[in-house]
């Protein structure tokens, strides 16, 4: 089954919108597998966004999701990475459509509320990252079958 990472950003946290973005992925059909309120540390940040290192907008990128508390959640299904990314929409938020999460409540890139892995072998990675396996559940939901094909 498809793995993917979402981190519900600090600016979402503090506008209180952590329940509606979950409730975005649940109703979409993605199973949670890991879930955690954390303070994210510096190096655990960089190393998340180690590809964008180089650009110019590197600090500014992990002082935002390291300024305060984030949700980190480990989601499952098929084809969880592109779900996912379309129900969070575009990067910038003022491009994003009417009905995703970034579209819905975002006008900033600075300030997109949420992150979701960009392909299948970085939501496994990601996953990785931020879980360890004992720290991940393993189970099936009994609307699986009316949900997976
Ligand atoms: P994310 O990784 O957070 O899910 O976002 P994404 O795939 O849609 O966008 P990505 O290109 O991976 O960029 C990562 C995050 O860096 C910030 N950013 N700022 N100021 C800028 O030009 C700029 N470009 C990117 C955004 O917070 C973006 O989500
Ligand atoms: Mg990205």
């Amino acid at each position: 089954m498809e793995r993917t990472f979402i981190i519900i950003k600090p600016d979402a946290v503090q506008r209180g919108l952590v329940g509606e973005i979950i409730k975005r992925f649940e109703q979409r059909g993605l199973r949670i597998i890991g879930m955690k309120f954390i303070h994210m540390s510096e190096a655990l940040a960089k190393k998340h966004y180690a590809v964008h290192a180089e650009r110019p907008f590197f600090n500014a990128l992990v002082s935002y999701i390291t300024s305060a508390p984030v949700v980190v959640i480990a989601l499952e299904g098929t084809n969880a990475v592109a779900a996912a990314r379309a129900t969070i929409g575009a990067t910038k938020p003022h491009e994003a459509g009417a009905g995703t999460i970034r579209g819905d409540f975002g006008l900033e890139i600075g300030r997109n509320l949420v992150h979701g892995s960009d392909s299948v072998e970085n939501g496994v990675l990601e996953v990785a990252n931020f879980f360890s396996e004992d720290e991940l559940v393993s189970w099936n939901r009994n609307t699986d079958p009316w949900i997976f094909e």
